[in-house]
């Protein structure tokens, strides 16, 4: 069957066969991608219109016990500059990030064992007291299910976990035998259970990759149906196993966008700064292939060169101020407008079903 006729299928019934998703995987013809890109961005316009949501990360610690093969502040990195913020230097990025129009904040660290649930949750209902008005997004790992429960007592709304791989044997040729797929799937079933709006996700190209994986992607994310899915190109950092490995290709990340957004029409898809950083324009791409989410960096700018990753990392210079800026300007060049919301998920907390 051809591909179009595929891509159309796709966005009248959110669904293929494995055989017609491989068959679209595997296309290369670029045209195709800006077909599935075209329906990907009606699909969202049906739910969010041209706005595009901001999150403010706030990247608050680069401490990490962990040692994914891929991730430049793994444990074994000694050549990484480790850095904690404290609860004031996080409240004070959060009063900044208010007054510049952001209404959802994105705690993300290293699973740092420092921020126990104790301190978690103190700086969670700080932030919350700070702006009652605001979404707390927390990005800290793997956790026991009593802990997310604090959390989210506490006040967290959103929790992002990307499954990173869907396949346990691919997860084993990217993560040390101490982290556990299986483990990581029961996270975010626990997480949607307390009643987080939840995100998984995964590196588009990360080392060993196959279609099939995507293919195995795309079916986990059909059934645990995330809020949010993050997905953006693997790029190797210098100080990992994985340094002469290629980064992922820009045009298969545009082709997961597109794809996630028919299977998942409501879902909240960031265009991430990974994606920014392997084209200049990655970031507009990624909104006209059916993103709908920026994550403009909040962090003070003195820790911003540290929090890396991956090699080349966008925007580590510059202001807050300045990128939120930058970001507008973007989205406006391409006919999108940066709202000033907390950005839910369509329907979230409301009883209400769209059709299309
Ligand atoms: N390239 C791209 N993304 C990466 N991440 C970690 N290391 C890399 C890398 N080298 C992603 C992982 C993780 C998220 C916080 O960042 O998917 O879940
Ligand atoms: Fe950060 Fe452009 S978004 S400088």
């Amino acid at each position: 069957m051809n591909s179009y006729f595929l891509a159309d299928k796709l966005h009248n019934d959110g669904n293929l066969t494995d055989n017609e998703f491989l068959k679209i995987l595997y296309e290369t013809d670029s045209k195709f991608n800006d077909y599935l890109a075209e329906l990907a961005r009606k699909k969202r316009e049906n739910y969010y219109g041209k706005d595009v949501y901001v999150r403010g990360l706030i990247e608050f610690t680069n401490y990490c016990k962990n040692n994914c093969y891929y991730c430049g502040i793994r444990r074994g990195n000694k050549n990484a500059r480790r850095y904690r913020l404290t609860k004031e230097e996080i409240l004070s990025c959060v009063r900044m990030g208010h007054g510049l129009g952001f209404r959802t904040f994105v705690l993300q660290g290293g699973e740092d064992p420092y921020f126990t649930d104790e301190i978690l949750t103190d700086i969670v209902k700080s932030v919350k007291n700070l702006c009652p008005d605001s979404a707390v997004t927390l990005s800290v790992g793997e956790r026991e299910f009593e802990s997310y429960e604090k959390l989210f007592k506490a006040g967290a709304d959103r929790y992002l976990l990307r499954h990173e791989t869907a396949d346990a044997d691919h997860y084993a040729m990217l993560h040390p035998a101490d982290m556990d797929f299986y483990n990581r799937i029961k996270c975010l079933k626990n997480l949607k259970q307390i009643g987080y709006q939840v995100g998984a996700g995964m590196m588009i190209g990360s080392p060993f990759q196959t279609k099939e994986h995507l293919l195995k992607d795309i079916r986990f994310l059909q059934e645990l149906k995330p809020e949010m899915v993050g997905i953006g190109p693997f790029i190797p950092h210098r100080d990992t196993d994985f340094k002469a490995k290629a980064a992922g290709a820009l045009s298969d990340v545009l082709k997961l966008l597109s794809i996630t957004r028919l299977i998942l029409p409501a879902c909240l898809l960031p265009a991430t700064t990974a994606l920014g950083t392997i084209h200049p324009k990655g970031r507009e791409m990624g909104i006209l292939a059916g993103a709908n989410v920026v994550m403009p960096n909040l962090s003070p700018k003195g820790v911003r060169g540290k929090y890396l990753l991956y090699d080349n990392k966008i925007c580590t210079g510059d202001e807050a101020a300045e990128c939120v800026n930058c970001m507008k300007n973007r989205m406006a060049n391409i006919g999108y407008n940066v709202v000033v919301s907390r950005g839910d998920y369509f329907g979230w907390g409301k009883n209400v079903t769209i059709h299309g």
